[in-house]
């Protein structure tokens, strides 16, 4: 069976051999400390071998509970932000039909999310759909204490219970948040949901294959059986080979930080499939928030080609040269369409006719690589042979474990976020919270 593989032959116009196999080298000390949890951080590190301690009967338990809403309701709402959302997202959105919607499959609820963002448009929106469908609540929380997730939960439990009734409402809820803290937890208890845990040592970020981002899933349907068994065997190489040929982890640790000190502080992560665009939000928040802190760190961006070639594929080409580009390729896609043939052949695309879209699109792929190289970008591939639940459980437990290695090589505690706390303190200050009246006074002296 194939594996998730990547390839940096083309970084080395840009970095030496000898600066990525240094890194390289380190790897083993990195992954170590992450297994024995001695390196930074070492309270949040129940991820790494998260996917192989989970047992059937703990899968059998998440599919029980999430599929209470199958043939029940039309909509579940995924309440949640950060770490409590984007896994969760990231897979629904990777494996869903494009146009789902129209499609009106359903026999498992459609998911939509809320209480990762405070628009009111957005909840007045939510509402007014939701006034004319069944649904459902899973609530996600690991602190209990969000203001997002806690403000869009107010609204749509006072929605629903008045919708259902209060016995009804707690039926179709679930509460996803830590073992004993939080409000969330006190409200769980309290109005008697069905809840799932979130573990002590298991960051927001790193939670996707928790209950937090399994419930939805198998709530819309998919395997997650299938996703946790792709983790479980990137867990097996990731964790036990540590050179950069056969640790693909390593490779991609090494190679970025090589590029990094390069100059190359800006991380492209592109893919060809628009699938992907919530993988890549994903990929962001995990990179983001792990490196970016001491004032250090890769700035991680996004692109979904071919549309963004006709947007940003400028900028990439010869903008400022501090970028380098991750491409995710997916090697066979899951349907066929053929160029047909036109007689007129007005639109001059008769060369094109009896061949797959796909092949056009691998074109442009590799097109645009060999384009950005010449132009002074780095390229690293990733590879996964199709996109299932299997390969997304490869690709997320691999970009974690890569994470985890390149955040100790860069010398920051890839798990912990000091730096988020910053906003909430002014807003709080802002909006008048009691406890903060001292920050309110010096917070209004500067408006
Ligand atoms: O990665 C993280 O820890 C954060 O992004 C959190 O997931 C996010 O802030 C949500 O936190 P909580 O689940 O406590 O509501």
């Amino acid at each position: 069976m194939e594996n998730l593989k990547i390839n940096i032959d083309k970084i080395s116009g840009f970095v030496s051999k000898e600066a990525v196999s240094g890194y390289g080298n380190e790897a083993a000390k990195h992954i170590s400390a992450l297994k024995n949890k001695t390196g930074k951080g070492n309270d949040f590190l129940g991820w790494v071998n998260l996917p192989s301690s989970i047992t059937s009967a703990n899968l059998d338990a998440v599919e029980k509970a999430a599929h209470i809403y199958k043939g029940k309701v039309d909509v579940v709402v995924v309440v949640g932000i950060g770490g409590s959302y984007l896994g969760a997202k990231s897979v629904i959105e990777a494996l869903s039909h494009n146009f789902a919607l129209l499609k009106g499959d359903t026999t498992f609820p459609q998911i939509v999310f809320a209480g990762q963002n405070i628009g009111e448009d957005y909840l007045y929106e939510l509402i007014e759909v939701l006034d004319k469908k069944s649904y459902g609540i899973v609530v996600i929380s690991k602190s209990g204490t969000t203001t997002e997730p806690a403000l869009a939960f107010r609204i749509l439990k006072n929605h629903l219970e008045s919708k259902v009734g209060k016995a009804k409402a707690k039926d179709l809820t679930i509460a996803i948040t830590d073992e004993k803290r939080g409000a969330l937890r006190t409200l769980a208890t309290q109005e008697g949901y069905a809840t799932f845990v979130i573990p002590d040592d298991v960051g927001g970020r790193y939670s996707v294959l928790t209950p937090v981002g399994l419930i939805p899933i198998a709530a819309a349907g998919f395997n997650i059986k299938e996703l946790v068994k792709g983790a479980v065997d990137m867990e097996k190489i990731c964790t036990t080979e540590t050179s950069l040929e056969k640790n693909p982890a390593v490779a991609y640790a090494a190679a970025r930080n090589a590029l990094y000190k390069a100059g190359k502080t800006v991380e492209i992560l592109a893919s060809y499939n628009p699938k992907l665009i919530y993988v890549s939000e994903w990929w962001k928040q995990l990179y983001g928030e792990s490196e970016g802190k001491e004032n250090k760190g890769i700035f991680p961006a996004s692109v979904t080609f071919t549309a963004d070639l006709h947007s940003m594929g400028q900028y990439i080409q010869e903008g400022l040269r501090i970028i380098f580009e991750t491409v995710i390729s997916i090697k066979n896609p899951d349907k066929k369409v053929l160029v047909p043939t036109d007689p007129e052949n007005l639109d001059t695309l008769n060369f094109l006719a009896g061949k797959r879209v796909d092949e056009v699109n691998r074109m442009a792929e590799l097109g645009t690589m060999l384009a950005h190289v010449d132009g002074g970008v780095p390229n690293i591939r990733i590879e996964i042979p199709q996109l299932n639940e299997y390969y997304l459980g490869q690709l997320l437990y691999f970009f974690e474990i890569a994470c985890g290695i390149s955040g100790y090589m860069l010398g920051v505690n890839p798990f912990d976020q000091p730096g988020v706390e910053a906003y909430k303190k002014n807003m709080f200050a802002l909006l008048e919270k009691p406890g903060f009246e001292e920050e309110t006074k010096k917070i209004k002296a500067r408006l």
